[in-house]
């Protein structure tokens, strides 16, 4: 499959659609699905037509994060990297964005939704942040996004755990806006995107941007000091270990590590 084709594009009554479309991966995001992300988005930012940038899965799977072989064998190696583009495009995005989670929501799939406006998810739809389980640490500016949300102490149960949570308690917890019956989601998304599209388009964008203003810069320069942590980390024998295990289907073993 070509990579215009693992992400969808969709565009439709003022709503562009990005799909995660790599079902037989469980949508892991590789390189050239994050290059068509992070220009999806900007383009999307940019298009008058376009008042609102929608996300959602295919199968049943919103996205397992990012591709875990790219890991090892394309590690990004800085700010121009693919997956930084794509985070930069996202929390840098001035217009209304909508996700609809659909089945597993793992890594890059769950602090994405931070940054998102309006988080729908199936009842069914499952959440994971394991970058300390693969010897990383966590990125997207989960760091400060998830304590601001949730306390200290939540946050540090969804990151040092990697604790799996279902759509219920992410919806306790913040992260997600509304729950729905798995096969009334799509239905229910698009009403949303639908009514906010409705909206009054510079309004909507002042809004947000007010909403986020007092935190917008400690973002980027949380989102930057993550990666730089995070590339250090990709190198490390903990992730060495944890990366082999996944690769072969094993658990991995960090008791030589100290
Ligand atoms: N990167 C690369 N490949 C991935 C992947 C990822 N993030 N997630 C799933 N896959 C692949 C599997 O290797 C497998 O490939 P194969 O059929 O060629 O062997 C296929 O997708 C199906 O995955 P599988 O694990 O059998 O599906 P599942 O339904 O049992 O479990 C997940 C789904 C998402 C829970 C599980 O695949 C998983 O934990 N993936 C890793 C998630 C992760 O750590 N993401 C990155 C965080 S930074």
């Amino acid at each position: 499959m070509g990579c215009s084709e693992l992400i969808k594009t969709e565009f439709e009554a003022g709503i562009l659609t990005l799909r995660f479309n790599r079902p037989e991966k469980r949508n892991a995001i590789n390189l050239a699905m994050y290059a068509v992300l992070a220009a999806g988005i900007r383009h999307g930012d940019d298009d008058p037509a376009v008042r609102v940038i929608m996300f959602a899965g295919s199968g049943d799977c919103f996205t397992s994060g990012n591709d875990l072989s790219d890991f090892l064998a394309a590690p990004p190696t800085g700010m121009d990297s693919p997956v930084m583009q794509f985070l930069l495009a996202l929390s840098q995005a001035r217009k209304p964005i909508v996700a609809a989670v659909n089945g597993v929501a793992v890594g890059v799939g769950a602090t994405m939704l931070l940054h998102c406006d309006l988080v729908y998810a199936g009842r069914g739809a499952t959440f994971q942040m394991p970058f300390v389980d693969l010897g990383l640490c966590p990125e997207a500016g989960s760091t400060l996004l998830l304590p601001r949300l949730m306390g200290h102490q939540r946050a540090a149960e969804l990151l040092l755990l990697g604790k799996s949570f279902g759509a219920e308690e992410a919806r306790e917890l913040g992260i997600v806006t509304a729950v729905y019956p798995d096969e009334e989601l799509v239905a229910a998304a698009r009403a949303k995107a639908l009514q906010l599209a409705a909206q009054p388009a510079a309004a909507v964008r002042l809004a947000k941007s007010l909403l986020k203003r007092d935190y917008a810069a400690q973002l980027q320069e949380t989102i930057a000091e993550e990666a730089t942590q995070f590339m250090t980390r990709l190198k490390s024998p903990e992730a060495g270990e944890a990366l082999q295990a996944f690769m072969q289907r094993r658990k991995p073993d960090f008791s030589r590590f100290s």
